[in-house]
């Protein structure tokens, strides 16, 4: 049977059409795809915060996310409240989905052909997956930083931090221009070591300063959550740190979702993690555990999380 719409789950569809679907009321009643900011607030399961603390709030509500490449079901069914200017951490084996769960997050999985989504991503109390909604403003609000570090190879460092703005902004004056692209790769600590060859080329960096010229690049439009897939697996183990430091420090603005096989590294940044795994071969991956990164290494209440977390799987 021909899927009900595009990048929608043929076999679930008459169950559950799914956000945005033309036949499902929902989808119809509701009206405001802008994704204006309604903070709501959640605690992650299994977070070992004070219970008199004050609940942090959620950036990305996930709700009953499962994703298919054609028919392949390779994420299932994943509900987890991502917290607000935290980092959070995907762990699990290799092939598990983190990927494509982090893709999910800000619509690039619907960019591969045959790729579908099902279930919501509530930016702020509004759904990414909702009718209308334009990729492009959702991807200006929740950005990514890829394995390898991949600057524009024909433009300049200048440019390639430019880029994005300009995409999405008409009309700016240089001046400002000048100090968004000045405030980005400070942020991204790589302002000093760029500032007199800001004209050379991007792709002449090394690979460090490139994933740094990367990360430039996605929050020079400000975002509010970036995804990072692997970011450091492409770098030696003294840019690594470097990313990690900045990863720490990026939380102060930015909310930050990390995918790492490297699990001192999602110990050393990462307030939550999330483990993920396939329980039975040729199932999709789930999630297993999720909740404050002290809990999880050294209280694990899953045997699979336990088995990864100690080296015995995965
Ligand atoms: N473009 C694609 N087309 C078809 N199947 C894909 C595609 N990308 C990934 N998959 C499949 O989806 C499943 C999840 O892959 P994904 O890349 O999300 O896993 P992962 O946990 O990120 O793995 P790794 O740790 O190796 O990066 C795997 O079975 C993979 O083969
Ligand atoms: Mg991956």
């Amino acid at each position: 049977m021909p899927p009900a719409q595009p990048n929608r789950p043929a076999a679930d569809s008459q169950a559950d059409p799914g956000v945005g679907n033309p036949t499902d009321e929902r989808a119809n009643n509701r009206r405001a795809p802008a994704l204006a900011p309604t903070p709501t607030v959640a605690q992650a399961p299994g977070s070992d915060r004070d219970r008199s603390a004050p609940p942090l709030p959620t950036s990305l509500d996930i709700q009953s996310l499962s994703a298919w490449f054609d028919d392949h079901k390779v994420v299932a069914d994943i509900t987890m409240a991502i917290q607000a200017r935290q980092v959070t951490a995907l762990i699990g084996p290799s092939g598990c989905g983190k990927s494509t769960l982090l893709r999910c997050l800000n619509q690039m999985h619907l960019t591969i052909p045959g790729a579908r989504v099902r279930g919501q991503v509530l930016l702020e109390g509004h759904d990414i997956y909702e009718q209308g909604v334009d990729p492009v403003a959702v991807r200006r609000r929740i950005g990514m930083v890829f394995q390898r570090p991949n600057p524009f190879p024909t433009m300049s460092i200048y440019d390639n931090v430019a880029a994005g703005l300009r995409l999405t902004t008409r009309r700016i004056p240089k001046a400002t221009l000048d100090a968004m692209v000045e405030r980005s790769l400070t942020q991204a600590g790589l302002w000093n070591e760029v500032k007199q060859r800001l004209s050379g080329a991007g792709a002449g960096l090394s690979g460090g300063q490139q994933q740094r010229l990367c990360i430039a690049r996605a929050i020079a439009v400000e975002p509010e959550v970036l995804l990072m897939d692997e970011p450091c697996s492409a770098l030696d183990p003294a840019s690594t740190l470097r990313i990690e430091d900045l990863v720490r420090d990026l939380k102060d603005t930015y909310t930050v979702v990390i995918v790492t096989h490297n699990l001192q590294q999602a110990a050393r940044v990462s307030d939550q993690t999330a483990f993920m795994t396939i329980r039975t071969e040729g199932e999709p991956g789930q999630l297993i555990e999720y909740g404050s990164t002290a809990t999880l290494f050294t209280s694990p209440t899953d045997k699979a999380t336990e088995d990864y977390i100690s080296g015995r799987f995965g």
